[in-house]
């Protein structure tokens, strides 16, 4: 089976690519390297040991989209690609919806075009908004409070309703939790060139001495220890459950929905902790006010994944932390 991986030289995307060849998948990137490194390709090879078509190209550029189809038979296709930062997308609204919502779009055209019937869409918890209870299962009501979580919602519907136009589409509907770690070989992570928004990438600034000291959102919040819950998951777990996903695709149509976390929520402080005591280091930290949008807590129920993917994350956040660090450090 061939796939084609939109965004394969971001952070999820990179590590889905080298699961997708070490599982004996044949693999095809496009990227644009809007955020992404061009010397990412090469890293995917170095740790695989595998060839890979390659093409630099934006997925909103409908005639190029046609044209890695027609130059390569695509059996599914992985969508990563798009804007991810949720204050630029209040910024920027009009730019996230173009370029989440329209890339989308072309590849579904151009997907029905050239015969090509398997989806796999990377959302995010981010679709359940507040939830009013915890763990999140899958059927719990939808809602968001940015644009960027918008359009992951809108896309998930805008993937239903096609769906249901075209009965042999097999769509998954993947909702991440918060991804950390990097590859174990440290050639590929998370590297954000500007200052990070998420927690990890911010600990591992402060870790190692880029950046003075961690502003921790606030410690009022109705969890254990005050600071804002959430449910991370070692990104190398995350890629093994697109390739689970696409297993289960080959024999179903319709659309799958799974939630891709650990089920464990670790607080703000918990994760600072494991970084100093994992990796000794230092990360001072001050408690700041509630960071806007923020909920205080968001785990899995990743039960759905376990019965009908048999997949279960594997990996624990000592070495979840370990691998942010070592990765943060070869590639200061
Ligand atoms: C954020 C986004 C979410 C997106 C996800 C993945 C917001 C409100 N939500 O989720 O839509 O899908 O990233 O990219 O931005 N924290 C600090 N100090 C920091 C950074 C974070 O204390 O410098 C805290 C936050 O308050 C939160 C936790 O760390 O409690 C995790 O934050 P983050 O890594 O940004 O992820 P989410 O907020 O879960």
């Amino acid at each position: 089976m061939r796939i084609l991986v939109t965004g394969g030289c971001g952070y999820i995307g990179s590590h889905t690519a080298v699961e997708l060849l070490n599982a004996g998948y044949e693999v095809v990137i496009v990227d644009n390297f809007y955020n992404s490194q061009p010397n990412v390709v090469d890293k995917i090879k170095t740790i695989t040991q595998k060839d890979f078509a390659f093409y630099e190209e934006d997925c909103c550029d409908e005639k190029a989209m046609r044209k890695i189809f027609s130059e390569q038979k695509i059996d599914a296709v992985i969508h990563f690609a798009g804007y991810k930062a949720v204050g630029e997308s209040v910024e920027k609204p009009l730019a996230y919806y173009r370029n989440n919502i329209d890339s989308t779009l072309v590849l579904l055209s151009v997907m029905k075009e050239f015969g090509c019937r398997k989806f796999v869409f990377s959302s995010s918890a981010t679709v359940y908004g507040d939830p009013a209870s915890l763990p999140i299962k899958e059927d719990f009501p939808l809602s968001t409070t940015n644009p960027y979580g918008t359009t992951k919602l809108f896309i998930e519907r805008i993937l239903t309703d096609i769906a249901y136009a075209e009965k042999d589409l097999s769509v998954a509907l993947l909702r991440y939790f918060n991804p950390i770690g990097a590859h174990e070989s440290a050639l590929l992570g998370e590297s954000p060139n500007d200052i990070p928004n998420n927690l990890m990438p911010y600990i591992m600034k402060v870790a190692t001495k880029q950046l003075p000291i961690l502003n921790i959102f606030g410690d009022d919040y109705d969890t254990p220890d005050g600071t804002g819950v959430r449910d991370y998951i070692h990104v190398v777990d995350l890629a093994l459950g697109h390739i689970k996903a696409l297993e289960k695709l080959e024999h179903e149509t319709g659309v799958l929905i799974y939630n891709l976390g650990t089920g464990k929520g670790y607080s703000v402080l918990d994760l600072v902790k494991t970084c100093e005591r994992v990796n000794h280091v230092e990360v001072p930290y001050q408690i700041v006010g509630r960071r806007p949008g923020d909920i205080a807590a968001c785990y899995a129920d990743p039960t759905k994944a376990k019965e009908e993917l048999g997949w279960t994350a594997e990996k624990g956040i000592e070495e979840m932390c370990r691998d942010s660090y070592n990765f943060v450090i070869k590639n200061i």
